[in-house]
């Protein structure tokens, strides 16, 4: 096909298809770790499509029976007032496996859904206090946190809002956790984040800040993994001034870093924690905000309501899938899985990529890597049009030309990002990286070509 008549692609240039323009790739159908196209073309889902399908593509039948079994029994109520058993239940399993001091679970349908849900939990936690006055944020540098208007405040990217006006909730960026971009290195560049970040509380008035929102691992930007300490030190700013820490897992939860919750990985014990994405591996739409005791026991005192829901938030639908994707990782060993294949993934990546002219780092944990791509294979940059350039132009073609789904991305540095199916094996972890190395490799040929062509004009 190559024009989508009817259908607005999501964050798309729509006007990009059609006569003379790109052609749409249309997925039809999966199968393990395998996607194929309306031409019956297979290509290695490297990215779990968009970082979801935790269990790939496999377990259909099994997840239909528990739709069905589900849609026999109650198709569906809300968690307005009223709850069901799988709403109940999985808001039990999810907070057995959580961080210490989670203590209760909200459900929305997605992950901007759950980072608005965050947010007003948190503005409702300290008007319970007695802290109106708490109405700030503090996000990261090219952070991507969800798109609605709530949470597109959080979000860092400046071209994804500067369409919409104001945001609306004031949030200060700080900087990210990039340690290949850093001047310092291991606890001292800890150091001076957490300095950073408490320099900017203290310019905001710590007194009208109500969150602190990272992800445990940034994803925009490039799998941007947090230095030693980084983690317990946000706690412990965080406690110094009352403010809420919020971890945004919509990606890095749901076993992509091999454990339940990524926070639990960098010892990191937040108060509000979002997920969404990988929670039912995709199967269903759903997503989930959870509160910690402190936040829970605020919104249980007398006369407090929580002024937020979500018509479909917690679809019974949806919750007997995430339960049911619950026991496949656990009866499958899922989360074993990514712990006992990363250390291979790694150094495979390391070996095939890191000799590319074109790659500068690479970098990441669990089953979620990026490869950050450089004009000379070290530390120098893209100009942002070159860089626009690869990652929109040179390298997409490519990826389909080889048979890799991944993602070529430009929020940041340009980088490109894989996050395989965590019940991948080794020959299909080999098949990403084999394929990832002869993109990149052809890819940097074409820079070459264009680079020496500049020169010569
Ligand atoms: C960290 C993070 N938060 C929030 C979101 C928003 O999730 P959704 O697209 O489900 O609204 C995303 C989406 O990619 C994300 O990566």
């Amino acid at each position: 096909m190559t024009a989508p008549d009817h259908l607005l692609l999501h964050f798309t240039a729509n006007g990009a298809y059609g006569e003379g323009g790109n052609e749409l790739l249309v997925l039809e159908r999966g199968e393990g770790c395998h996607v194929f196209d309306s031409n019956g073309r297979r290509y290695v889902d490297g990215l779990s499509s968009l970082f979801c399908a935790q269990i790939g593509y496999g377990y259909g039948e099994e997840m239909a029976a528990a739709a069905a079994a589900q849609l026999t029994t109650l198709p569906f109520n809300t968690n307005w007032g009223t709850a069901h058993p799988p709403a109940l239940e999985l808001a039990a399993a999810l907070v057995e496996r959580a961080p210490e001091g989670i203590e209760a679970a909200f459900f929305t349908s997605g992950g901007s859904e759950s980072v608005e849900a965050a947010w007003k939990l948190a503005r409702q936690y300290h008007l319970a206090n007695g802290e109106p006055q708490r109405t700030k944020a503090i996000a990261r540098d090219i952070a991507y946190h969800g798109v609605t208007l709530g949470a597109l405040s959080f979000t860092g990217v400046p071209r994804f809002k500067e369409p919409f006006g104001r945001p609306a909730i004031e949030t200060r960026h700080v900087a990210n956790t990039n340690p290949f971009r850093a001047e310092l290195e291991g606890e001292e560049l800890t150091r001076s984040l957490l300095a950073e970040l408490e320099r900017a509380i203290l310019e905001e008035g710590p007194e009208t800040v109500a969150i602190v929102i990272a992800e445990p691992i940034q994803n925009a930007g490039g799998c941007l993994v947090p230095p030693p300490g980084y983690w317990p030190g946000l706690r412990e700013i965080c406690d110094r001034h009352g403010i809420l820490l919020v971890a945004d897992e919509v990606i890095s939860g749901c076993g992509r870093l091999g454990e339940w919750f990524g926070v639990a990985r960098y010892g990191g014990r937040p108060d509000l924690i979002t997920i969404a994405k990988g929670l039912t591996s995709a199967y269903a739409p759903m997503g989930a905000v959870l509160a910690g005791s402190r936040v829970v026991e605020a919104m249980r005192r007398p006369g407090v309501t929580l002024l937020h829901g979500i018509t479909f938030g917690g679809h019974p639908l949806a919750a007997a899938i995430a339960l049911r994707n619950i026991e496949i990782f656990e009866r499958d060993g899922v989360l074993e899985n990514v712990r006992a294949r990363e250390p291979y993934l790694r150094r495979r990546l390391e070996e095939e990529l890191l000799p590319l002219p074109l790659v500068g780092d690479v970098r990441g944990d669990g089953f979620f890597f990026a490869a950050e791509l450089t004009p000379d294979g070290g530390e120098g940059r893209f100009e942002p049009e070159q860089a626009t350039r690869l990652v929109k132009r040179i390298v997409p073609p490519l990826l389909l030309e080889h048979g890799l789904i991944a993602r070529a991305d430009d929020r940041g540095d340009p980088v490109l990002q894989i996050a395989p199916s965590l019940v991948a094996d080794e020959a299909v972890l080999e098949e990403i990286v084999v394929a990832m190395r002869d993109v990149l490799a052809a890819a940097g040929d074409e820079v070459g070509t264009i680079a020496g062509a500049a020169q010569g004009r």
